[in-house]
C-alpha cells in the first residue's frame, strides 16, 4: 500500500501484538522500532484507505506529539499507539472518543497493573493525581486517529514533574509488584479489546452506556476546578459529564456551565 512504511514495520513486534490483542480482529498492525509520529503514519495509512482498526503502534517516537500543539515525550518504555477509525457517529459526537479511549486505558490499567487510576476530563489518566496517559483525537479527510501514549516504565527524569509511569505508581504502592516492559503488549491487547467493547457500544447505543461507565472514574466530581477553555478562564465546582460527554461545572452564581473542551486543574 505505502512501500516506505512497509519498509520500515518490524514483523517481531507485529506478531507479539498480533498475539496480545487475539481478539479475533482482522484489522492490520504495523509496528514500528521508531518513528516520527504514530499519528503522522496512521493518517498517512488512513488517506490510503485502511481498514478501520488498524493500529499503528511504535517502540519509540522522535516527534511524538500531544494537545494543543505540545510535544509528547515517547523515550523507550513507554506505550505509544494510534488507531484508525471511521466512526458512524455524526460529527459533532466525535470529541466523545477521547472519553471512551480513557475508559478503556483505566480498564487496562486495572486489569493489568491492579492500579485504580482516574479519568482527568477530557483526555488524561492519572495516578496518585500525575499523568501517567494521554489520549489524542484528531480528524483528517474525513477518518478518526486516536492517539494513546501511556507511561509504563518510562524513567521519571525522562518525564515532566506532573507525570508519572505505571512502574514508577506500582513501586510507591508497596504492596504492587512493579511491572516490567514485559507489561507492554499484554497491556496494549487489553487497551485495544476494552477499546473496542466501548467503541462498539458507542457507535450502537451512543454516549449513554459510556457516561455510566466512566462516571465513577472521574475523579473530578465534587472538586473545585479552574478549566481553561480557549481564551476563557473559568472556576467553579465539576459536578459531571452531560449526555454529550461534556464537563458541567457550577459557577460561583450557582448558574452551570458545559464544556466541550478545556484544559481542567484541580483547585485545593
Ligand atoms: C496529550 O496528553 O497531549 C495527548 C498525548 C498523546 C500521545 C500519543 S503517543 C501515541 C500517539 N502518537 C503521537 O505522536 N501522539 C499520540
Amino acid at each position: 500500500m505505502i512501500p516506505r512504511i512497509d519498509a520500515l514495520r518490524d514483523p517481531v513486534l507485529e506478531k507479539a501484538l498480533h498475539e496480545a490483542r487475539h481478539n479475533g480482529s482482522q484489522a492490520q498492525i504495523y509496528a514500528f522500532q521508531r518513528v516520527s509520529s504514530t499519528m503522522e503514519i496512521a493518517h498517512e495509512l488512513a488517506v490510503a484507505g485502511a481498514a478501520e482498526g488498524t493500529l499503528l503502534w511504535a517502540v519509540r517516537q522522535d516527534q511524538g506529539r500531544g494537545r494543543l500543539g505540545r510535544t509528547w515525550e515517547s523515550p523507550e518504555g513507554g506505550l505509544y499507539c494510534s488507531l484508525i477509525l471511521r466512526p458512524n457517529r455524526p460529527q459533532t459526537d466525535i470529541p466523545q472518543l477521547s472519553l471512551v479511549a480513557g475508559l478503556a486505558v483505566v480498564e487496562g490499567i486495572r486489569q493489568l497493573a491492579q492500579i485504580s487510576p482516574s479519568i482527568r476530563w477530557p483526555n488524561d489518566v492519572l495516578i496518585d493525581e500525575k499523568k501517567v496517559c494521554g489520549i489524542l483525537v484528531e480528524v483528517r479527510d474525513g477518518a478518526v486517529v486516536v492517539g494513546i501514549g501511556i507511561n509504563v516504565t518510562t524513567k521519571l527524569s525522562d518525564l515532566p514533574s506532573s507525570a508519572t509511569s505505571l512502574h514508577a505508581a506500582m513501586a510507591s504502592h508497596s504492596n504492587l509488584r512493579p511491572p516490567t516492559s514485559d507489561l507492554l503488549f499484554p497491556l496494549t491487547g487489553a487497551l485495544c479489546r476494552r477499546f473496542q467493547a466501548w467503541y462498539d457500544e458507542w457507535s450502537a447505543h451512543g454516549f449513554g452506556p459510556i457516561r455510566e461507565a466512566l462516571r465513577p472514574w472521574i475523579g473530578l466530581f465534587g472538586h473545585p476546578v479552574h478549566i481553561i477553555a480557549g481564551s476563557r478562564h473559568v472556576e467553579g465546582t465539576a459536578t459531571d459529564v452531560d449526555e454529550a460527554g461534556r464537563l458541567v461545572v457550577r459557577l460561583d452564581s450557582g448558574i452551570l456551565r458545559q464544556f466541550e473542551m478545556g484544559e481542567v486543574t484541580l483547585l485545593r
